[in-house]
């Protein structure tokens, strides 16, 4: 292919460019309109639960109340991860970054189940149930080992997400918060070709397992361009103070050209119906458990930077208020990139399979801007030299 018709295709980040057919998620990013499997994401996220969602996400269609129950019943039963991967956890530093602690311990999953077994259905059916089930009561438990407790057991008698708040906070949780936080995993697990997405299609296109799928995934989660934002959304409100302080941070931000986080999205010119769903859920926790001073804060910086940068097509994103329902849920900033992991992981595990239902294996091109070929020269007489 001659340069000219290679810098012609060639899209930074890829902008734009197809990469794979998908019938998961579908966006349209002008209306602010999103999608899974054909429903929209404003009916799911008021009526079904997240399982019921990960379901309908995985295998295409919403369950019936039979399969519902069997999908609820065999998660429950591989909620526990071994003694061998808690002990694991307890050899990593107290200080490093959950989303790293949860990138090994997915990837030790594959330690345990039989590899490369990815034609039975059975084993597919087996590793989407693990990943599951056991992605939560990981992410809970290295919160408690890093603090030097015990991790709690997960309990029966509670539902996929209450469980989830049990074992991080030794508390059952009142209802509605575990409601709440159910509609946040709904919200966050899909959204078509994101960079952790991509990363898990082209891991699946390998046929490499679906532990390794997954851990790339979380790897490429944790960039603060990515899932990572929503921890410096509440870091920037914070240093935000007050909304009066707001256009004044704004002004400088824009004239330094730093990016305001929680803001802009490569698929979306309006606010992200998530971002709008997520703020009447932070509203509905404000009013039952009392309300967050930096709700104000962010209000004013959305009406701000809608006037400042709205011309541009940048509004809120999904990371903008949902730390605010996370703080108010009693979760660690640091846990907030793996609590959406916990989430999307019905995403990744969807286009899993539907990346092994047609697959090639992803292998791009690139524009070389390398030297020439030359001659090697022996280390005495080489002059060039580079500073590392
Ligand atoms: N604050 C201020 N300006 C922003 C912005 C933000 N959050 N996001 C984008 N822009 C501006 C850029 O400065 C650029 O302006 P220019 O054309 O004058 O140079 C323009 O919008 C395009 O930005 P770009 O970074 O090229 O868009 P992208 O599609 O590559 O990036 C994001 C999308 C999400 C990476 C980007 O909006 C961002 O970094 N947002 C903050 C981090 C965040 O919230 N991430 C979570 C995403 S769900």
């Amino acid at each position: 292919m001659s340069n000219e018709s290679t810098e012609i295709l060639f899209r930074p980040g890829l902008e734009g460019v197809p990469v794979t057919h998908s019938a998961i998620c579908d966006i349209d990013g002008n209306q602010g309109n999103l999608s899974y499997r054909g429903y929209p994401i404003e009916d799911l996220a008021a009526h079904s639960t997240f399982l019921e969602v990960a379901y309908l996400l995985i295998w295409g269609e919403l369950p019936t109340q039979q399969q519902l129950r069997d999908f609820e019943a065999e998660v429950q039963m591989h909620r526990r991860v071994s003694f061998r991967v808690r002990d694991m956890m307890k050899c990593f530093p107290a200080t490093g970054h959950p989303m790293d602690a949860l990138q090994s311990s997915a990837a030790s999953l594959g330690l345990f189940y039989s590899r490369r077994a990815i034609d039975k259905p059975q084993y597919v059916y087996d590793a989407v149930v693990r990943l599951i089930a056991k992605i939560p009561t990981m992410v809970a438990a290295f919160q408690l080992i890093r603090k030097g407790q015990d991790p709690i057991q997960p309990r029966d008698d509670l539902a996929y997400s209450a469980n989830f708040l049990y074992m991080l906070t030794d508390r059952e949780p009142d209802p509605i918060a575990a409601r709440i936080f159910d509609r946040c995993l709904i919200l966050h697990a899909e959204h078509s070709l994101n960079a952790s997405t991509f990363s898990a299609r082209v891991t699946a296109s390998t046929l490499t397992d679906p532990y390794a799928v997954v851990a790339s995934a979380v790897g490429t989660l944790a960039g603060p361009l990515h899932g990572g934002a929503n921890e410096d959304v509440l870091a920037m409100l914070e240093q935000i103070e007050s909304p009066e302080n707001v256009l004044d941070y704004l002004e400088e931000a824009i004239s330094k050209k730093s990016k305001i986080m929680g803001f802009g999205h490569r698929e979306y010119r309006v606010k992200d119906p998530r971002a709008t769903i997520l703020q009447g859920l932070a509203e509905e926790m404000f009013a039952r458990f009392g309300k967050d001073d930096m709700y104000d804060v962010a209000r004013a910086l959305e009406d701000e930077a809608s006037s400042l940068l709205g011309p541009k097509g940048i509004y809120p994103n999904v990371d903008f208020y949902s730390g605010l329902v996370y703080r108010k849920l009693g979760i660690p900033r640091d846990l907030f990139t793996p609590v959406f992991a916990i989430s999307r992981v019905a995403g990744w595990l969807a286009h899993w399979r539907e990346q092994l239902g047609a697959n090639r294996i992803f292998r791009p091109s690139q524009i070389y801007t390398g030297k020439d070929m030359r001659a090697w020269s022996p280390l005495e007489d080489r002059s060039i030299q580079v500073d590392p």
